[in-house]
Formats: C-alpha cells, structure tokens, sequence
C-alpha cells in the first residue's frame, strides 16, 4: 500500500451515527476483531476481550442503560450551569440502538513489572506514589483498547461500513457488564457501534501546524 492509499484510508473514515438496517455479516466483524487484536498492546499482554452484538434485543437494553443514567443525570441541580449542553447530551446519547452491530471492548488490568515495583512501594515513599500517578493518569490497558479501537474503525471503514466509537456508554459500565456477563476481572472501555452508514458527514482537522511542534 503506498501512503497516498493509507492517507485516503485514514481521512476517508468519519464517525457515523446512523446506519442502514442491513444486516452485517458476521464474518466482516469477526475480521474487524481480528485486526485489531493486530494494534500494539502493552506488554504484548493482549488482556482485551471484544463481543459482537447483533441481538437487537441486547442492543436496546445496553442503549435504554445508558439513556437511564443521561435522564438521572440530566435531573440533577448541579446541571444547571451547564443545561443546554447536558439536555443535548441527554438527547443524543442512546442513538445507538438504531445499530446493527454493536461491539464492546473490554480489559483486564494490565500491570507492567513497574507498576509491580511502585505499587508495593508507594504506601512507603511519595516518590513512588507520584510516579504512579504519572501512570494512572494514561493506564497503558486504555492505550492498548484506544490502540485496538483505532484499527478496528479503519478496518470496518475499508470494509464498507460505517462505525462509531462510544464512550458515552461508560455511564453504565456495570449494567452493561451485566447485561455481556462479563467476567468481574474485565471493564468495559468503549463500544463500537457499526454498519452500512446512513450518512455521509463531512469533518475537518486543525491544521497539522497547530497542534506540532518539533523539538529539534
Ligand atoms: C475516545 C472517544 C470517545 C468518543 N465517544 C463518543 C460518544 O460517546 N458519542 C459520540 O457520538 N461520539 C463519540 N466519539 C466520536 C467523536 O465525536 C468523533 O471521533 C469526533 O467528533 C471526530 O469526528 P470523526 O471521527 O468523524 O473525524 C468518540 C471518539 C473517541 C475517540
């Protein structure tokens, strides 16, 4: 693949929210999976686990859990500062129900021999505590699920199809949880919802010198 190709791949691919009802056939997702099981992962550890959603049914439920948290939240005082921009969130926040495939990526936590040493350590030693900070605030089992969530948006969009990447759904980790039976050592990171796209969007990027610097 020349990299004019990899570029047209990779700025070609948009979030899409609405989807055609066709039906996606398994063997597309299962190899969406696959290569995204492909993207570099901490440790090589590989400690993700993926489920494919076709179940309308088991969408529905996953989306009216999240819609359940948004309408609590959206009902809470404290929103007032914010309302019209909760009240939106509120509103397009469950669309996902309308996806033909949703798929969920979950972790186990992952921990480097560092994070061994500085967790024994840092009850003991601020040093260590504040260096453990440092790697709480990007946990490389997030960077491994972002690194796999990447690969699998490109490789659906050079399938054809139209996908979304959701972490709204967070609101109901644990009833999502529930809802996959997912074992208690994995977490939902993010869904994916996917499908043939319904809509074509078009969305830009900040110029590349905006946000570069070189150190040279
Ligand atoms: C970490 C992450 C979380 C996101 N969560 C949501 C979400 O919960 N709901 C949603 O509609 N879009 C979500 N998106 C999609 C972004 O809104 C989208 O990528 C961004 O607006 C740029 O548009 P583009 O992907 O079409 O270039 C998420 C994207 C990322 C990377």
């Amino acid at each position: 693949m020349d990299i004019e190709t990899l570029e047209s791949l990779i700025k070609n691919r948009r979030s899409i929210r609405k989807w055609k009802q066709d039906d996606v056939p398994d063997e597309l997702l299962k190899k969406a999976v696959e290569l995204a099981t492909w993207a570099p992962n901490g440790g090589n550890y590989q400690g993700w686990h993926f489920v494919i959603v076709k179940n309308k049914d088991v969408i529905v439920k996953m989306a009216d859990a999240v819609q359940s948290a948004a309408d609590m939240i959206a009902s809470w005082p404290e929103i007032k500062s914010w309302e019209e921009d909760v009240k939106r969130y509120q509103k397009n926040t469950s669309f996902f129900r309308n996806a033909p495939a949703v798929i969920g990526i979950f972790i186990s936590e992952y921990r480097s021999v560092m994070d061994k040493v500085l967790l024994a350590r840092e009850p003991v030693d601020s040093e260590a505590n504040r260096i453990m900070g440092f790697r709480r605030f990007a946990p490389t089992a997030i960077q491994s699920a972002s690194a796999a969530a990447t690969t699998m948006l490109l490789a659906l969009h050079q399938m054809g199809l139209g996908a979304l990447w959701l972490a709204s759904p967070l609101m109901a980790k644990k009833e999502i949880e529930t809802i996959l039976k997912i074992p208690a050592e994995m977490g939902l990171v993010c869904l994916i919802a996917a499908g043939y796209a319904g809509e074509s969007p078009q969305r830009d990027r900040k110029p590349v010198g905006e946000v570069l610097e070189f150190v040279r």
